[in-house]
């Protein structure tokens, strides 16, 4: 039984980072994984100008522990208004890595996302020609649509289209929850990909209904069933560098999460390394972590591959039941649990 696992430092390729004293609170989380996070930009007010990218990145940094080496990849939210140059520019002055598309209203602070595909067409040309990755939060947000199909319904009146009239568009489908876009990014051509979380690889929607309802199981998109758990850590696992490490954590305090109306997310940076290596275990696929941990996404970004290594051995982690952010708590993915790898 493989006791030691040393792999090429890691990359967290969708983070939530927060901003103020939550950022500070946080930040370092990741950091201590993590070489390098792509950072979603889904703050009130989101991140929508080259100005407001780098005085958030330069908030990132100066929150960061001086002893940690960990690089902000920073992202542009696209609105129907935005202005293509301004993206371009973020892009060619090295600030905006990606730009990022929220549907309007599908997940937390996405109110001012885009309504319509044809309302941006002349950034995603932009972007298709300059090479900048256009990272996708994949729901419709209609009301007819059923929460748990939201996804799959994306792919056909949205997704498909987007790839069509964008061939040479880098896209990455961003957290994927079902069998349906697992396929979709596999069968697409090699400027597709898709990152994938560790909460959707260890549960599937019971989680959310076990004995009660369990409102940190709760993020968007939300967990589907079984198959579809199944397919994703098939995908994981594939060695395809289609598929990569994307966290999604997003931090929310314990009364925004435990509330009549709670909000989405899960805080699963503090142990997200710990999880991931659980499921590679778990599938027999230790070798394949390397790839989709450290490889698959620089290699589509464009970025250079990190120089460090993360050793991670078998040995017993105990998650905290709570973590102290903002003077309050965070309950924080796999709480009160003892996972059987640890970073060393
Ligand atoms: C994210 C958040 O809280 O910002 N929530 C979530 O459930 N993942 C937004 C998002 O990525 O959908
Ligand atoms: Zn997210």
């Amino acid at each position: 039984m493989t006791q030691t696992l040393t792999i090429r430092r890691p990359d967290d390729w969708h983070i939530h980072l927060r901003d103020g004293h939550m950022l500070k609170d946080v930040v370092n989380y990741t950091a201590r994984q993590f070489a390098r996070a792509i950072v979603m930009p889904n703050l009130t007010p989101p991140v929508t100008t080259v100005a407001a990218g780098r005085a958030y990145r330069d908030r990132i940094l100066a929150a960061l522990d001086p002893t940690l080496d960990f690089t902000p990849l920073m992202t542009c939210y696209l609105t129907d208004t935005i202005d293509p140059s301004e993206v371009i520019a973020g892009h060619s002055e090295g600030v905006f890595t990606a730009c990022k598309l929220y549907p309007a209203n599908a997940t937390t602070n996405s109110s001012h996302g885009v309504t319509g595909i044809k309302n941006i067409s002349s950034v995603l040309d932009a972007m298709q020609k300059s090479g900048m990755p256009l990272l996708v939060h994949g729901e419709v947000t209609h009301k007819d649509v059923d929460i748990f199909d939201r996804e799959a319904v994306f792919i056909d009146e949205v997704m498909t289209g987007i790839i069509a009239d964008y061939p040479e568009l880098k896209v990455v489908f961003e957290h994927i929850t079902t069998q349906e876009a697992a396929e979709f990014v596999a069968e697409a051509g090699p400027n597709v990909a898709a990152t994938i979380t560790p909460h959707h690889l260890a549960f599937n929607r019971n989680a959310i209904f076990q004995g009660g309802i369990r409102p940190h199981y709760y993020c968007l998109p939300i967990a589907k069933r079984e198959k579809h758990r199944l397919a994703l850590r098939k995908a994981a696992i594939s060695g395809s560098s289609k598929f990569f490490l994307g966290t999604d954590t997003a931090p929310h305090a314990i009364g925004a999460k435990e509330s009549a109306c709670g909000c989405a997310g899960i805080f699963n940076a503090p142990y997200a390394m710990e999880s991931y290596v659980k499921t590679f275990d778990e599938e027999n696929a230790l070798d394949k972590l390397e790839g989709f941990a450290s490889e698959h996404g620089p290699q589509f970004y464009g970025l250079p591959l990190n120089e460090g290594t993360m050793t991670l051995e078998r040995r017993e982690t105990l998650v905290p039941e709570k973590l102290t952010v903002m003077e309050t708590n965070i309950i924080p993915f796999h709480a009160g649990e003892a996972l059987e790898w640890s970073v060393v």
